[in-house]
């Protein structure tokens, strides 16, 4: 009787721990874009989170390989600050793109700014806000993201084999 009241047990938590994963998944755990969808180009292999992709002032390019955290925003959309309050709803339809080249791993609650290019195998930090390129092996970090230091070949053991296209 114990043995089967703890299998039950099991089986419900596991039941549930599926239904809220799916639950998760579905309706939490999914890219959002906000203007055109087809603005944005995603490469293969890439796990996209939750991130918001603001394609309203740009285009957005992501690599193969790309890795997103949590809650990362990618903002192309700008609005014309310098039109009256009635006027500044009107928003830059281009100029704004972000590419993300191939292998760079954008960390949880990144902020990245359009126009701007984050480089190849480089690591935008947790919390970052991106304004400026990241060059290719930089870790940046900070608001606004400034280089940390850059990735060692030791710390990347085909770091000059690996290719950037
Ligand atoms: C990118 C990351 C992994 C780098 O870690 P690391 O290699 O151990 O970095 P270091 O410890 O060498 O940091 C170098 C410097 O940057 C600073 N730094 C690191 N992360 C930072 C951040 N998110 N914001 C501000 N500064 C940061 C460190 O304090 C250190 O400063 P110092 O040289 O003045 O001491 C880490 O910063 C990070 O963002 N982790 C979160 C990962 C994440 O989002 N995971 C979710 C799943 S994808």
């Amino acid at each position: 009787m114990k043995a089967m009241m703890k299998y039950t047990t099991k089986f419900t938590s596991l039941f549930w721990d599926y239904i809220f994963r799916h639950i998760q998944k579905r309706f939490f755990g999914r890219p959002y874009f906000h203007g055109p969808r087809d603005r944005a180009t995603i490469g293969k292999q890439v796990s996209l989170a939750n991130t918001l992709l603001n394609t309203r002032s740009g285009k957005i390019v992501i690599g193969d390989h790309v890795i997103f955290g949590h809650n990362v925003s990618l903002l192309t959309g700008v609005h014309d600050y310098h039109q009256k309050a009635s006027d500044r709803k009107t928003i830059a339809d281009a100029g704004r793109d972000i590419i993300i080249e191939k292998g760079a791993w954008i960390c949880s609650n990144a902020i990245i700014i359009g126009p701007v290019r984050i480089g190849y195998e480089s690591v935008v930090s947790a919390g970052s806000v991106v304004t400026k390129d990241v060059p290719k092996h930089a870790i940046v970090a900070g608001n606004p993201a400034k280089i940390v230091r850059m990735l060692e070949p030791s710390e990347i053991p085909d770091i000059f084999k690996t290719s950037e296209n």
